[in-house]
């Protein structure tokens, strides 16, 4: 069997074209989570921008309560975030870094990655990324927000379930060889500073209009399920809070 390369944090560190995004990488071969990481790390005051990353998840999370599986071979991080913002405005975190992941994919494979409402990140119709946010709100205002990324990467397709083979993708599926995951996490953190700048400079709408024309959704028929309830209708558009 092939061993599997592991994720150097210094690989990252000595290409980072950033401020502050990944200046900091805490590396771990096995976590929970890297969002719950993340949160001990935000309580403790670490820095805007600080990356917690993974090779394996025994924990992951996924929204709306469900697990999210990490095997080896994906990339699995969490940023800590201080936006500075109400609790009404932390959903457009989510929404800029599912637009830094489809471009850092489209720049560096050359791949046609698509968003899916509200965070999915798809290539040909399939998903390859998903993003939970989860904030810490003191006064009304977030404290800290972090943002977890999980990127199936090198993962082989048949290591997920029958349920899931068919809509979920890697990106070693797609380029059809193994992909560096080191350059394509500093790619990534790369996009995802520039959009988290755009947003801090109260440039949303540019950021909005750019996920419109990522979206894969206007004029297809939808279903969209809720913790409680599920409704079916066409996708026309989202408002500028980015409600479908
Ligand atoms: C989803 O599509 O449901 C969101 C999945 C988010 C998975 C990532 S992997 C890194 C971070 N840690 C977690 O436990 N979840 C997120």
């Amino acid at each position: 069997m092939q061993k599997m390369n592991l994720i150097m944090p210094e690989k990252i560190k000595n290409r980072l074209k950033t401020d502050f995004m990944g200046q900091k990488i805490h590396y771990f071969t096995e976590v929970t989570s890297t969002n719950d990481v993340a949160k001990e790390l935000a309580t403790s005051r670490a820095e805007e921008g600080t990356v917690v990353v993974a090779e394996v998840q025994t924990c992951g999370r996924g929204r709306l309560g469900r697990g999210w599986l990490s095997p080896k071979g994906g990339i699995w991080f969490s940023v800590i975030l201080r936006p500075e913002v109400g609790a009404k405005d932390v959903f457009k975190i989510t929404f800029l870094t599912a637009v830094a992941v489809a471009k850092a994919i489209r720049k560096m494979f050359k791949l046609n990655a698509e968003i899916e409402w509200p965070n999915d990140v798809l290539i040909n119709g399939k998903k390859v990324c998903g993003i939970l946010t989860e904030t810490s709100i003191r006064d009304e205002t977030a404290d800290s927000v972090i943002v977890g990324v999980g990127i199936n990467a090198n993962i082989d397709i048949n290591f997920f379930p029958a349920n899931l083979k068919n809509t979920v993708t890697t990106l070693a599926s797609e380029v059809k060889r193994e992909v560096n995951r080191e350059k394509f996490l500093q790619k990534l953190l790369e996009e995802l500073e520039i959009y988290y700048k755009m947003f801090k400079e109260n440039k949303f709408d540019s950021i909005l209009e750019e996920w419109k024309q990522l979206n894969r959704l206007f004029g297809a028929n939808v279903e969209v399920v809720s913790f409680d309830e599920k409704i079916t209708g066409q996708a026309v558009n989202v408002d500028k809070n980015g409600a479908l």
